[in-house]
């Protein structure tokens, strides 16, 4: 069974826009894209920098440092210097939680 987390409110959730959260000791980046939440690991594969500093333009999260990209639904790279994926996690959205699953 999953074991789900609760991260944060929806609401705390911005439309189009991102934040961090500390859930279970980790940090992870919160995204609302279109309605619904997105969430992955907030620290950039390529370097020392926080996703939820940088700029969110649709599925689409710019990494503030060097301005690389990962689409935030599967966490894949878009634009260099990342080549390295970051970690995605599934969500699902109850009682007004977000809650993921960090396993
Ligand atoms: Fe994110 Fe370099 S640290 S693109």
């Amino acid at each position: 069974t999953t074991n789900w987390i609760d991260a944060a409110a929806e609401g705390d959730v911005p439309p189009d826009d991102v934040i961090g959260v500390a859930v279970a000791g980790r940090d992870i980046a919160l995204y609302g894209v279109e309605g619904q939440v997105f969430a992955t690991d907030n620290l950039c594969t390529h370097g020392h920098a926080r996703l939820c500093d940088g700029f969110l333009e649709g599925h689409e999260i710019e990494c503030p440092l060097h301005q690389g990209r990962f689409d935030v639904r599967s966490g894949q790279p878009t634009c260099a210097p990342i080549t390295e994926a970051v970690r995605c996690y599934p969500v699902k959205i109850e009682a007004g939680r977000v809650w993921l699953a960090l396993d």
